[in-house]
């Protein structure tokens, strides 16, 4: 593991860059909301720090083709994607609290092949070398990811989260800003832990459950059920998917 010496050089060499997995030269955001804009404003550094890609564009369900979002233009709904050239690459960021069992079934019905997904890392965050990244991820500002690790598809991590060693995120989960999953940790499938959350040693937050803001989940958290609070309780559920 890097020292703390070593982590400090490291982010002062690799501040504003970015790196992309695949090495998608065009990317087309998923989503044009509130995620959306921060993987937006990701790339727009990135391509200020020198990065040879393209922020081409927005597919979104909600508004309309060529709505200009700060800047950026959407093209179509998410349907669309299959009129975008072959050499474009995808990142969704649509997901949404509360609301991940439609979210993760839009995307996954979608059907785009996996060659098509970007994934994208800010070189700030510290990824040990045994860590298995699955297509579509992100990776934000300063979120530090340590040995064993498995992030599944479609995961995001928001900056400064941390990941303890085996931490497992299945697919279309979500880790928020400055939350911490210690070792071992599980998030099952569109499992979202809230900003600021912690979830402790080997316990495991079911299918779309949801950790809120600031709790800390020291025991099993059921599947689909919302929890909060410090020792976090059960408050309410997750509507199923349909
Ligand atoms: C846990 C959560 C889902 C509960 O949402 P909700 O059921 O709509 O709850 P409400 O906002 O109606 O709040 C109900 C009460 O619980 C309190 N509360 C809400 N979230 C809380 C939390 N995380 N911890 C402690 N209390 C909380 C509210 O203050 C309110 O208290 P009151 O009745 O005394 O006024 C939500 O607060 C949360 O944490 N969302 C995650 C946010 C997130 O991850 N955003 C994206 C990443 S940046």
């Amino acid at each position: 593991m890097r020292s703390v010496d070593n982590i400090c050089n490291h982010l002062r060499r690799t501040s504003n860059r970015f790196f992309l997995m695949n090495t998608p030269r065009k990317i087309i955001v998923l989503g044009a909301g509130s995620d959306g804009l921060v993987i937006a404003e990701a790339m727009r550094q990135a391509v200020q720090a020198g990065q040879t890609i393209q922020l081409a564009g927005f597919l979104d369900d909600i508004h309309s083709v060529g709505d200009v979002i700060e800047g950026v233009k959407v093209y179509g709904r998410l349907d669309d994607w299959q009129n975008i050239p072959e050499d474009y690459r995808f990142i969704s960021a649509i997901q949404k609290v509360r609301d991940m069992p439609r979210r993760a079934a839009r995307i996954d019905k979608l059907g785009i092949p996996a060659d098509r997904w970007g994934t994208l890392i800010h070189p700030s965050a510290v990824v040990a070398q045994n860590v298995s990244i699955g297509l579509g991820v992100y990776v934000a500002a300063c979120a530090t990811i340590q040995p064993g690790c498995s992030i599944g598809d479609f995961a995001t991590i928001r900056a400064g989260a941390a990941l303890g060693h085996d931490a497992v995120m299945e697919r279309h989960t979500y880790v928020g800003p400055n939350a911490t999953m210690c070792g071992h940790a599980i998030l099952r499938e569109g499992a979202h832990l809230g900003p600021n959350a912690v979830i402790q040693d080997g316990i495991e937050a079911g299918c779309f459950s949801v950790v809120g803001i600031g709790a800390a989940a020291t025991k099993h958290v059921r599947e689909y059920a919302v929890v909060m609070g410090n020792p976090a309780r059960r408050i309410g559920k997750v509507r199923p998917a349909d």
